[in-house]
């Protein structure tokens, strides 16, 4: 960010964020940006993207003597991924200023049992529950956010087009789950005796594909991503268990009546199995977003100017501009990647659909510079 002439700064939980001064810069400024970090065996563009984009954007834009009259930023967001505390997009829901949050990030614990404070000040970043109320941003403390990112689906690839126009964010969910049972001997106890937190877990992973295909729409999908089983040795019957799923739709009333089902299932599971169900939180239930029609609108314009094709969407994944638009109107931009992989280590973007995606925002950043 400094190199490409941006001032920088970074807030309590470690948001970055680099300014590019327009020339009335007393008005809310507009801003671009992602993350970079990463699930565990991911590729490198999901969020990288969108971060290196927005410095390259505002790069070209300051070498063609471009002149903004909002500000840009360039913000680089906080853990987005939930990989280490379980909560995803822990920079942007901070500058959403999301009710409770600070309880919930007091909360947070990795495997490790190393809390989110302590793992914060590791990185440099003290207090940062005492200064989290401070990151919150005000509502239009923005004017426009745009968020470019690899599809991380097939659509683009498939349909040969260019550049996706994100028109709403899917509403997700996540879920964790403990079972406990009396563990015991592989050998010795017999089968009616035992009561295996192991098999509770796998029933209700099938529980929660059957409920989502019984919601009867393609647009609802669930995953059990996590299932840890303990002690974890062949000859040793699980005693506990512990499971992590994310549910996702972008009918948020339709996902809440899977998070429902799998709730009730769980505890059915735990009765039938003669388990405990120690745990079933719900870490976060998000709402969709719908993005800005503004910010959409010049964004279409960018892609036409450019003369590259462009498809409306929805986006599947979540993203920190899921946050972003409970302060700021905002849309993302979306580039083909390979085959729609993402969340894997053979995750690709061409360096064409990517620089055509930066020069979509560019051209999208440009303009509402000047609005
Ligand atoms: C974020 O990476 C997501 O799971 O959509
Ligand atoms: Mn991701
Ligand atoms: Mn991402
Ligand atoms: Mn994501």
């Amino acid at each position: 960010m400094k190199s490409a002439g941006l001032s920088v700064r970074e807030d309590a939980i470690g948001n970055i964020f680099g300014r590019w001064d327009g020339s009335e810069n007393s008005r809310e400024a507009i801003a671009s940006g992602s993350h970079i970090d990463a699930i565990p065996y991911a590729g490198k563009y999901d969020g990288v993207v969108g971060v290196l984009g927005a410095i390259e954007a505002i790069r070209v834009l300051r070498s063609s003597g471009f002149k903004p009259r909002r500000s840009l930023e360039v913000i680089m967001f906080t853990s987005e991924e939930p990989t280490r505390f379980g909560l995803g997009c822990l920079g942007s829901r901070a500058l959403a200023g999301q009710a409770g949050f600070v309880d919930v990030l007091k909360k947070a614990i990795d495997i490790h049992n190393i809390s989110f404070a302590e793992a914060a000040k590791t990185a440099g970043y003290f207090e940062v529950h005492e200064k989290l109320e401070k990151v919150a941003l005000l509502k239009g403390a923005y004017s426009a956010f745009i968020e470019l990112h690899i599809e991380q689906g097939p659509t683009l690839e498939k349909e040969g087009i260019p550049v996706g126009i994100v028109t709403a964010i899917a509403a997700p969910a996540s879920l964790k789950v403990e079972y406990k049972g009396n563990g015991g001997h592989a050998g010795a106890v017999l089968m009616p005796f035992r009561n295996d937190a192991g098999l509770a877990a796998a029933e209700l992973a099938l529980a929660v594909e059957e409920h989502v295909l019984a919601s009867g729409s393609l647009d609802t999908v669930g995953t059990t991503g996590v299932l840890e089983l303990h002690p974890g040795a062949i000859n040793s019957i699980p005693r506990e268990a512990h499971l992590e799923i994310d549910i996702r739709d972008i009918d948020e009333k339709r996902r809440d009546m899977v998070v429902e089902k799998v709730q009730q299932s769980a505890s059915k599971i735990a009765i039938n199995r003669r388990v405990q169900l120690e745990n079933f939180i719900i870490v976060n239930q998000d709402p969709p977003a719908h993005s800005g029609e503004e910010v959409v609108e010049a964004a279409v314009l960018a892609a036409q100017q450019l003369g590259l094709q462009h498809k409306l969407m929805i986006s599947r994944a979540y993203h920190d501009s899921l946050f972003m638009a409970r302060i700021t109107p905002m849309a993302m931009i979306f580039v083909p990647c390979y085959r729609g992989y993402s969340h894997r280590l053979d995750e690709y973007a061409s360096e064409e659909d990517i620089v055509g995606g930066v020069k979509v925002l560019a051209l999208t950043l440009a303009r509402l510079s000047l609005s």
